[in-house]
């Protein structure tokens, strides 16, 4: 694998980016299976996945092939007013393994969630507007509100910031947009927000993964299910951390027992290239028409391409299944290692998706396991999250867990 360099000429300076990150030293310049390499030659083991998007690892050779591909027909883009097969196809396989009838593809997780609010509104107009006033000429349709679960994180554009728990991502912004409710999760509060003529849609993340690795009730979800059921209120997955193999089914809500009517998709869909996607019931579908949404590069031939081919390797039954058995195996390891050091309070977690509560800061052990070689993630202050890319071996997680021992039982270095 070659090592990055630039087309132009350029000295490379984190001093230009505006400082939305805080970013870690290191200048990651080559990626090879489950490792990085920075510019010094540092070699670092990867449980973070670029957050949950490289589940095939670094370098993969039919990931490389596909986007070569997908480059050499000339048609790195056509807009969406023009037909292409790619997206076609990758539409039809997703609706082939799902509950849904349509997709619709844009170009990040947080436009997914834009978009499945938008959805939700256009559907339950269609299905609680006076009648004559299905395209809301006349007025605001009372059922549009959304609601959310605290501790959500569904994205930080403007419209789902209001359904992301997160106050310091949302104080600065205010005022926010409006129609959004956060509630408990909890299924008495749900049974009093969830009011059917005004709420639109529910929205949920079977697993909350900036949240802290918190596991939503199976119960809670069948629940939720019935209530929205009855009540005519659209319930969303958030699958875009949590889905597309990271807990051992291709879809998330395969491991609730529950089928949502909508889904949102992204971060691993295209390998790394940005993409994002919808899918939709039946019903919901037929609500939606042309002009009612719409977006530039979505599902454009080379994302397209590369999807359907990340897609064919996280769909194969033999991948899912080694999901499944290392997770269960690693969620072992986790909570023997927390026996062992007494460092750990709680591991949460299914799949390749884990969480760990510490009783040092997160940040803290962050930093020294990337000095040791190792990168983790934090899911709040005091939780560490763990995303290895889904082709790991067990021999890189073990490696990986005795790097993790090595660094929580060696508390802060020296100044
Ligand atoms: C569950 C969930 N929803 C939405 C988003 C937003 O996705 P993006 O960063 O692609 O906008 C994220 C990103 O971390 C996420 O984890």
């Amino acid at each position: 694998m070659a090592t990055l360099v630039s087309p132009t000429t350029a000295a490379g300076s984190a001093d230009a980016l505006l400082g939305t990150y805080k970013r870690a030293p290191m200048e990651l310049v080559r990626g090879e299976g489950v490792t990085l390499w920075d510019a010094e030659g540092n070699a670092y083991l990867d449980f973070t996945s670029g957050i949950a998007v490289n589940a095939l690892g670094y370098g993969d050779a039919g990931l490389v092939r596909a986007i070569q591909e997908g480059a050499a027909s000339g048609i790195v883009h056509a807009s969406n007013l023009f037909r292409t097969a790619p997206g076609e196809q990758l539409a039809a396989w997703l609706v082939e393994r799902s509950f849904a009838s349509k997709a619709f593809f844009c170009n990040s997780g947080a436009e997914a969630n834009e978009g499945a609010f938008k959805f939700a509104r256009r559907w339950a107009r269609a299905i609680a507007a006076p009648p004559g006033d299905e395209l809301g000429v006349f007025g605001a349709c009372a059922k549009h509100e959304i609601v959310s679960l605290r501790g959500a994180f569904h994205g930080r554009t403007l419209g789902v910031l209001a359904a992301t728990d997160r106050p310091a991502y949302r104080a600065p912004f205010r005022p926010l947009a409006g129609g959004v409710t956060i509630a408990e999760r909890d299924i008495r509060e749900l049974d009093v927000v969830l009011d059917g003529e005004r709420v639109a849609a529910v929205i949920v993340e079977p697993i909350q993964g900036e949240g802290g690795v918190r596991v939503v009730a199976p119960g809670l979800l069948k629940e939720l299910r019935a209530m929205t059921t009855e009540r005519r209120i659209a319930l969303v997955f958030d699958e875009i951390q949590c889905g597309l193999g990271r807990l051992g089914t291709l879809f998330a809500y395969e491991t609730t027992g529950v089928e949502p009517d909508m889904v949102t998709l992204a971060k691993p869909l295209a390998g790394g290239l940005p993409m994002g996607a919808i899918l939709v019931n039946a019903e919901i579908a037929a609500a939606i028409k042309p002009g009612d949404h719409g977006t530039t590069f979505g599902g454009g031939p080379l994302v397209a391409h590369v999807a359907n081919y990340v897609l064919s390797r996280l769909g194969d039954p033999a991948l899912l299944a080694h999901v499944r058995e290392t997770g269960a195996w690693f969620g072992e390891q986790l909570r023997a290692l927390g026996e062992r050091t007494g460092k750990i309070r709680a591991v949460r977690g299914a799949g390749l998706m884990w969480g760990v509560d510490t009783h040092e800061s997160a940040g803290a052990i962050v930093e020294r396991a990337r000095q040791a070689g190792l990168l983790v993630l934090t899911a709040g202050e005091y939780t560490l999250r763990i995303l290895p890319p889904l082709v790991i071996s067990r021999e890189d997680l073990a490696r990986g867990l005795s790097v993790l021992e090595g660094v929580l039982t060696s508390g802060a270095p020296p100044k």
